[in-house]
């Protein structure tokens, strides 16, 4: 399938052989960024604002898209894929080679599951949710549309996270724990008490430092 990517940095550079891989081709990159570096050679970078008149002028050669921007931007993620949603275009998920997903586990639309990470037993992802290098997504947990575990986090079982919650790079998060929607995990972190939405937590034991 020819697809677009909408966000044209490091996601996008992680996300582009995952894709070829899968068999997809990405034919065009969209960045709300002004003056952005473009992060391939071979594959034009546009401002997002010129999508309406390359969606049209392309007469449906593109079928699909990925959003390929990372933390903590999982809401922003979300609005994007339901505006090229409505537009026609299907989200498409991107799962490395190396990703170990349950036969169990239900993973929805737009999923970009990096190399190395797990998805157990029973674990159930929303849309758009990204799970990043060597991440652990243990049994049972649920992750909210637009949720994103870093690299090297661990979800312990049955832990729930948000709509739009980071986990961010190497914190663990002990089970049946709740993160609420927005909220932050800091680098690290060992978060041994429900996290409220909308909180920044970081340390071991993780407590909160500001909102979002
Ligand atoms: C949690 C985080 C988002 C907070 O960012 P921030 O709000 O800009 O925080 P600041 O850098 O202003 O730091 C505020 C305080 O929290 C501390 N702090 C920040 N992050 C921390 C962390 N992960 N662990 C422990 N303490 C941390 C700072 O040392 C600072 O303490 P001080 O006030 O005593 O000096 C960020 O620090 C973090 O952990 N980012 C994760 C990066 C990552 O994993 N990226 C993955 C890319 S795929």
């Amino acid at each position: 399938m020819k697809l677009i990517f909408w966000g044209g940095t490091g996601q996008a550079k992680v996300m582009r052989p995952v894709i070829e891989e899968q068999g997809d081709e990405l034919i065009a990159v969209f960045d709300d960024t002004k003056n952005l570096t473009p992060p391939f050679r071979d594959v034009p970078l546009y401002h997002g604002s010129e999508f309406d008149s390359w969606y049209q002028a392309q007469r449906g050669v593109a079928a699909g898209f990925c959003v390929t921007i990372g933390n903590p931007h999982g809401n922003v993620r979300l609005r994007i894929a339901e505006r090229l949603e409505s537009q026609g275009l299907a989200p498409i998920s991107a799962i490395h080679r190396s990703a170990i997903i349950a036969r169990s586990a239900q993973i929805g639309d737009g999923a970009q599951i990096h190399a190395g990470a797990i998805v157990e037993v029973h674990a159930v992802l929303g849309r758009q949710c990204i799970v990043n290098t060597k991440a652990s997504v243990d049994h049972e947990c649920v992750l909210e549309d637009g949720a994103e575990i870093g690299p090297g986090a661990t979800l312990t079982g049955l832990v729930h996270v948000g709509r739009g919650a980071w986990i961010a790079a190497g914190a663990t998060v002990l089970p049946r724990l709740r993160i609420g929607a927005d909220a932050i995990v800091g680098a690290g972190a060992v978060v041994t008490r429900d996290v409220p939405p909308s909180t920044v937590v970081v340390g071991v034991p993780a407590k909160a430092i500001r909102s979002t």
